[in-house]
């Protein structure tokens, strides 16, 4: 079987009942109905392999990092330390000194507006996100915007859910400081062309940031190769645990950063007339870290590449088009957004029934989908609608599952209309 994109080609056919096997929760009924995970934007499940590595941690290796000569204060650092070069092989960074463990995509952009921000970003300045935006992208910069007397700007959408790359280039300016932009949309799953944004940016000496929240999850990452200035994700996304993820920057980026918080471990010296840091990573990494989530992200990790990550794109995207085609067969559902390239999430609307009744009533049939904004409300206003039903997928989901989410909205309607 492939391990990883270095020795697969065409990738290795996923066998989707195998890797149900995996994951012990999708074993459950409720109300004694089989468990159909479609939340998967929100927070995926967990494989043995994950669940086996937290216990490992807890019964072998707990203790303290960089701090102690004893045996499992070493052992425990190393296990973080190899973490951090599994997350930067992961995402293809030039060296793990690129990687800062930090608790998910929220903390790791709050991080980059705030220390980054403090260095670069002044009065008069602009900020460059999108309308896609969830609220983790949009929120940190808005709270920098309003410190320092920025402004935040947006590049616009069509009605597909597709950027307008025209108006991006037209926002990008001599006053533009970066760009803050998601690979994948989590309500609408638009994929954004983000090699070229990146590209355009660039050539105007504009550093980029990119939200990978839902794109880690799904297909592989080359920093390297989109050249990106930043790149972020959680774990709980990528079949680890909650409460830890990474921020990717470039090393010349994360050299110039000033700490984001100061306490243990970040330190080089410290007096009480002045105190000295450490390089990156470390400098980001105050006080005792999440080393047991960091360990086992590294596990999530390893899990993704046994799988095979090309498989796990191949097998995800039939999944997409084969929802997206039976849902279209429902009468009254209408897709929301219908993006060049998608991954991951679908959204919908039943006629006029609201999305919470959706998730409420599939929820009785065992059916778990996101029904909401989705922390995405400038985006669920440009769409016109307060809320949508979003079904969102993962390797593990199969076609019945769809064809039983189909049904089940096919009786609602019936129910409502
Ligand atoms: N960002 C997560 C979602 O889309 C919480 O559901």
């Amino acid at each position: 079987m492939p391990q990883s994109k270095t020795d697969s080609i065409i990738p290795f056919p996923l066998n989707v009942e195998t890797v149900r096997h995996d994951f012990p929760i999708l074993n459950i009924n409720v109300d004694d109905k089989p468990l159909v995970y479609l939340d998967n934007a929100a927070s995926t499940q967990k494989p043995q392999m994950v669940i086996d590595a937290i216990q490992h941690y807890y019964t072998s290796q707990n203790a303290n990092i960089h701090r102690g000569v004893h045996y499992l204060s070493q052992k425990a650092t190393d296990a973080y330390e190899e973490a951090r070069r599994k997350t930067a092989r992961f995402i293809n960074a030039d060296s793990e000194d690129e990687i800062v463990f930090v608790r998910g995509t929220t903390e790791a952009i709050n991080l980059v507006a705030t220390s980054w921000g403090s260095r670069y970003i002044f009065e008069g300045d602009e900020i460059l996100i999108s309308h896609l935006e969830h609220h983790a992208n949009i929120v940190p910069w808005q709270m920098l915007c309003e410190r320092v007397g920025a402004t935040l700007k947006v590049i616009p959408i069509d009605d597909d859910g597709d950027l307008d790359l025209v108006a991006y280039e037209k926002l990008l300016t001599d006053k533009t400081r970066i760009v803050a932009i998601g690979h994948v949309s989590n309500a609408l799953g638009t994929v954004n062309p983000i090699k070229e944004m990146i590209k355009t940016a660039h050539s105007r000496g504009i550093p980029v940031l990119v939200d990978g929240a839902q794109s880690a999850p799904h297909f592989l990452i080359d920093v390297q190769d989109l050249d990106c200035d930043f790149y972020i994700a959680s774990a709980h996304k990528f079949y680890g645990p909650t409460g830890i993820g990474f921020l990717y920057g470039k090393a010349h980026q994360l050299d110039a950063m000033p700490p984001y918080q100061g306490g243990g471990d970040m330190i080089q010296t410290v007096t009480f007339e002045k105190t000295t840091y450490k390089k990156a990573p470390d400098r980001f990494e105050a006080g005792t870290p999440n080393i047991a989530g960091a360990i086992v992200m590294g596990t999530a990790i390893d899990y993704m590449e046994q799988i095979g990550r090309e498989s796990i794109a191949t097998y995800e995207q039939e999944l997409l088009t084969y929802a997206r085609e039976r849902l279209q067969k429902i009468e009254g559902l209408s897709l929301i957004g219908n993006p060049k390239e998608q991954a991951g999430a679908i959204s919908f609307a039943l006629d006029s029934v609201h999305p919470h009744d959706i998730g409420t009533i599939l929820d009785k049939k065992g059916i778990a989908i996101r029904a909401g904004h989705h922390c995405a409300q400038p985006l669920m206003k440009r769409l016109g609608v307060p809320a949508t039903a979003r079904a969102s997928f993962a390797f593990y989901n199969t076609k019945e599952e769809i064809d039983s989410l189909g049904l089940a909205l096919e009786k609602i309607r019936a129910l409502f209309i």
